[in-house]
């Protein structure tokens, strides 16, 4: 798979015109939710090249990541005399971007794709590295594809249009792409930058520089292993505590993802520093940083078992072995790693005590 090609933009109609022209396609589409159509369309529908666009809303959230969306966004590509040269822009958080995705690289086998991401998630996530795909039999992405967008659209503009969690839900993989990362300085670039007056204050924008250099770090390992053999997997750092934690959530009271994820943080860096020596230091410091912004979730240890066989059936797992992706120091992930475990309730138990 070749370089992903992401466009950092400070002029979103440009970006936009250029990026269209590129396709030459006979027949533009974009595809919307609710949210984004009232937020994020006024923005780019005055740009030249989308006046004759052909528009697809679709529910917001992520219950709406199915098959009955999809079938709904093929029939509306197919109404609209969509043909393999045509092109769809998809427009909105990581939902849209990766059902869009599904749904283009399925249509007479393929159309041309451009991803405008418009959460903080999806631009330093989701909508870069190729991963496509839908919810399906209560499980999450389980039908998918691997394809790149043909232009990635990051425009930090769009960040106005969200709220203080939704901003904090995407900096939580800002800080996991930070801890992969060759530059020891990045994590503390974000850890020291006052995302919470950054939240309530939106002219203290985000800077542009820390959304690309959190993409940069993801570019570089999805170059490398495009299918997830390998390397890919230290972009689960997190994540295998992280999907448990969501799921038990999702039984009460959800919690968005990137929560989740900065919890799960948490205790996989717990796990990295007993298995793998990472330093203690750095982990009191993300733990504290965590505990600052994202809280505590309302758990206890009557939820372990729960926690532990929601782990067991995570899809990353093989011959039904849990696994992590740990850290020896930052930078320096240690793949395919396993726990026992008691080691992994004392890693919950880290997460709830506040280390
Ligand atoms: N979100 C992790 C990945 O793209 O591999």
């Amino acid at each position: 798979m070749e370089r992903q090609k992401v466009i950092i933009s400070e002029d979103i109609k440009a970006a936009l015109d250029g990026a269209v022209a590129e396709c030459h396609a006979d027949r533009l589409l974009v595809l919307v939710d609710e949210t984004t159509h009232r937020l994020c369309w006024p923005v780019v529908s005055s740009v030249d090249c989308m006046r004759d666009a052909h528009l697809i809303v679709i529910g917001t959230g992520d219950e709406h990541k199915t098959l009955d969306t999809l079938t709904h966004v093929w029939q509306q590509m197919q109404q609209c005399g969509a043909t393999r040269h045509s092109l769809l822009v998809s427009l909105g958080g990581g939902m849209v971007t990766d059902l869009g995705g599904f749904a283009a690289s399925t249509f007479k086998r393929g159309m041309h794709l451009v991803n405008i991401p418009t959460t903080l998630l999806a631009m330093v996530d989701a909508s870069v590295g190729g991963k496509t795909g839908i919810n399906f039999g209560g499980l999450k992405n389980e039908l998918g594809v691997f394809r790149n967008a043909s232009s990635v659209i990051v425009d930090t503009v769009f960040l106005d249009t969200l709220d203080h969690e939704n901003l904090l839900s995407g900096y939580a993989e800002m800080l996991k792409h930070a801890l992969i990362s060759d530059d020891p300085h990045m994590l503390y670039r974000l850890m020291s930058f006052p995302i919470a007056d950054a939240c309530d204050a939106p002219f203290l924008q985000l800077p542009t520089r820390l959304v690309a250099e959190s993409i940069e770090v993801k570019q570089r390992v999805v170059l490398e292993d495009p299918l997830e053999r390998g390397l890919r997997k230290t972009l689960n750092l997190g994540h295998t505590v992280g999907h448990a934690l969501e799921s038990l959530a999702l039984q009460r009271r959800p919690v968005l993802h990137g929560y989740a994820v900065a919890w799960g943080l948490v205790c996989e860096l717990y796990l990295s520093h007993v298995k793998a020596g990472f330093p203690v230091q750095r982990l009191r410091q993300v733990a504290q940083f965590v505990a600052e912004h994202y809280g505590r979730m309302d758990f206890d240890c009557r939820d372990y078992p729960e926690l532990l066989r929601l782990m067991t059936h995570d899809k990353k797992n093989v011959a039904g072995r849990i696994n992590f992706t740990l850290l020896s120091d930052v930078g320096r992930p240690v793949l395919d790693q396993t726990a026992t475990t008691a080691e992994i309730e004392e890693s919950l138990d880290f997460l709830r005590e506040g280390n």
